[in-house]
């Protein structure tokens, strides 16, 4: 679904680094740098694992140049419009997930968009909690410029046509049969906002009516000094 009907509203949007500037960053078990072309073998098993990519809209990737391709969206000169990330585990250095900010305006509420997938033997470990842990706050620290944007005004708590100011906001949206992924998104203090009947266009399950859950987290308050 994309939205049909927008509000602009006058807000903030992070000023991304490029990769060539950009932090690692890292939490007790994980860490996130972003992507390099030499990855892309390892990025490959991952993106070929059907029930990782069955939540994603292309499916599996058939050859190594899908894999090099979806690297095009997060690779200069496309790195300052995402905040997308490779995961590895810090003590085997394994490629175990992917996951940031994919889409700065998405075409969904306007507003940025994160996601996020973890090879299956990596499930059930706290990895992903993890990850979005260390990614928010990094997320949340970088620079800001102000900014007015046409978002769903579902999103927000405002009346049209007044260019209200409103807190940034994070975006997410899942499956609700997605358990997993709705159970990372609540423990990271994400709030549904929005819950719809959609037919389903992933690859994986084409055609299927789905019930879709959307998820907004607002900038947290800068502390005073
Ligand atoms: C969804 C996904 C990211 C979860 O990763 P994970 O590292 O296993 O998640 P965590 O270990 O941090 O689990 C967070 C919580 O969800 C629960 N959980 C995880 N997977 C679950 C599942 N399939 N069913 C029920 N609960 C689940 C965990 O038990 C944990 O809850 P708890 O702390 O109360 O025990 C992972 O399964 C995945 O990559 N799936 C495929 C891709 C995908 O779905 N991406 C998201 C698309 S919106």
């Amino acid at each position: 679904m994309e939205y049909t009907e927008t509000i602009k509203v006058r807000t903030t949007l992070p000023l991304i680094p490029p990769i060539s500037s950009r932090d690692e960053i890292l939490t007790p078990r994980l860490l996130l740098r972003a992507p390099r072309l030499s990855d892309v073998p390892a990025l490959h098993l991952l993106r070929t694992e059907h029930e990782v990519m069955k939540h994603s809209v292309q499916g599996v990737d058939k050859t190594l140049e899908d894999t090099i391709r979806s690297l095009d969206d997060s690779l200069p000169p496309n790195d300052t419009k995402n905040y997308h990330f490779l995961i590895f585990e810090r003590d085997t250095g394994e490629l175990v997930g992917k996951g940031g900010m994919h889409s700065l305006l998405s075409r969904r509420f306007g507003w940025p968009e994160v996601g996020y997938s973890f090879k299956q033997a990596a499930w059930g470990k706290g990895y992903a909690t993890e990850f979005m842990t260390g990614f928010l706050e990094s997320w949340w620290s970088l620079p800001r410029k102000e900014i007015e944007i046409e978002v769903d005004p579902k999103s927000v708590d405002a009346e049209a046509g007044s260019t209200p100011t409103i807190v940034e906001l994070l975006t997410a949206i899942t499956d609700a049969k997605n358990v997993g992924s709705v159970k990372v998104l609540e423990k990271t203090k994400f709030n549904k906002f929005m819950e719809w009947k959609g037919v389903d266009n992933r690859e994986a399950s084409f055609g299927q009516d789905v019930i879709v859950l959307g998820f907004s987290m607002a900038a947290p308050l800068k502390e005073s000094s």
